[in-house]
């Protein structure tokens, strides 16, 4: 006999596992009405404290899923890669990974976020860009695939409607940080694109979702197990994320430095970072054979311009004033100039990536209210990473800021976010782990 939906309540809130028919009920109920907000609030919080286990996370995942509609690429040649990262400060790797790994054939259909508390969005990035439109209709999503080899959005009401809507209610109930609702929520978006693989960035570290190594394996294991039962070819890597990726933090700032790794410049940890992802990303396209060649023919496009060509075609694309690819300096920072000083000498053991993106939001690149318009020109640079040895007074971090007195006022909480010591500490490596495609 069926069960009615507060007996569904009570058996998750007692722990037991529910059917996929009874999942998709539950969803069902909500998308009509039948289930109002606050039973799936009660839901939320059952699950929080009970778990899904993977069959409940797939029938979770695909019930949100099909809440919407899935872009459909099958026309498109070649096995469809994207990447997603659980979110992290500086992580600007998505605007330069995405041309990398198109210009070496594997189509990139990318549907990205907005910054998310402390973390930075490629969307509010990308939109540093003059002119650059991210809410292109799913059409002419696929159509820019096709033509151009990748292209970058925001989620339409098309694509997973009940994440939206679940999220939201995540948001205020105290219910974000549970490993299943945090994987259906991930993966409803990412399968409503239209891909045939995924390479996820588990950031671990105190700027990141994950703050241990364990929980961030716990979520990257989940990830691959429920992409792979839902057809998909995934793998994920844990990268640390205590300190900030590259040296900026902000939109337009950000923007530039992953165009300078397009070039073959660019930090050294941000460089690593998008060749493992960007290699992973041709092994699962069936472009490389093993990660060493998928990483000399990364290198290869950066070389000879074929990525800076793709990265050209998908702004115009997209509306967006092409011309920055070749002259990033047009997209504009702002032009006072705070700088933060060492206090003392010696060496950089530390820099709080959550401290310096909580920060980048009060200088007003992120959002601390819905719908808050950023500021695109506003961010920092670090002049000195962990690992940097500083002597007193030494600059080790600039703020671009459009107001003197404000950005003065942060530029202690910026200051703040840097330890010294003694001794060089090196930093643990980028890598933390990685969970291979499984099934
Ligand atoms: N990113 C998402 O899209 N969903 C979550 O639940 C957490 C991070």
């Amino acid at each position: 006999m069926n069960r009615t939906l507060v007996e569904l309540l009570a058996a998750k809130r007692d722990g037991e596992a529910l059917t996929d028919a009874e999942i998709r009920h539950l969803m069902a109920s909500f998308a009509d009405g039948t289930l109002p907000d606050y039973q799936m609030t009660a839901f939320l919080m059952a699950v929080f404290f009970r778990g899904l286990d993977d069959a409940e996370t797939v029938a979770l995942t695909e019930a949100m899923l099909h809440s919407g509609s899935v872009v459909d690429l099958t026309s498109i040649p070649g096995i469809k890669i994207d990447k997603h990262s659980t979110g992290g400060v500086g992580d600007k790797v998505s605007i330069c990974l995405a041309p990398l790994v198109a210009a070496c054939g594997v189509p990139v259909p990318m549907v990205s976020g907005r910054g998310l508390g402390h973390t930075g969005g490629t969307l509010d990035k990308l939109e540093a860009i003059p002119g650059f439109r991210t809410d292109l209709s799913a059409d002419d999503f696929a159509r820019t695939v096709g033509t151009v080899g990748t292209c970058m959005i925001g989620q339409t009401k098309e694509i997973a409607p009940a994440d939206r809507r679940i999220y939201a209610l995540r948001d205020v109930t105290a219910t974000v940080e549970s490993i299943p609702l945090i994987v259906a929520s991930i993966l409803s978006k990412k399968l409503a694109e239209g891909i045939d693989g995924l390479v996820l960035d588990v950031k671990v570290g105190n700027g990141a979702f994950m703050k241990n190594e364990m929980c961030g394996r716990e979520l990257a294991e989940k990830l691959v197990a429920v992409g792979t039962r839902a057809g998909k070819k995934v793998v994920a890597l844990l990268t640390r994320m205590d300190a900030p990726l590259g040296v900026a933090v902000g939109n337009a700032i950000e923007t530039r430095e992953a165009l300078e790794v397009l070039h073959g410049g660019g930090p050294a940890d941000l460089v690593e970072c998008t060749l493992m992802l960007g290699a992973e990303m041709l092994v699962l396209g069936d472009k490389a054979k093993d990660l060493t060649e998928a990483m000399a023919k990364l290198r290869k496009v950066m070389a000879n311009g074929s990525a800076a060509r793709v990265m050209e075609k998908m702004i115009e694309a997209q509306g967006g004033d092409a011309r920055v690819v070749s002259k990033p300096a047009l997209l504009e920072v702002a032009r006072e100039v705070v700088e933060v000083k060492a206090p003392q000498g010696g060496f950089v053991t530390g820099v709080n990536a959550r401290a310096i993106g909580l920060a980048s939001v009060a200088m007003g690149a992120g959002r601390t209210r819905a719908n808050q318009i950023v500021d695109h020109a506003v961010g920092l640079a670090m002049d000195a990473k962990p690992g940097d040895a500083v002597h007193k007074g030494q600059v080790v971090a600039r703020l671009f800021v459009r107001d003197r007195a404000r950005g003065e006022a942060l530029a202690d909480r910026v200051a703040a976010a840097f330890r010294y010591g003694a001794c060089a500490e090196t930093p643990g490596p980028l890598l933390m782990g990685r969970v291979p495609a499984c099934g």
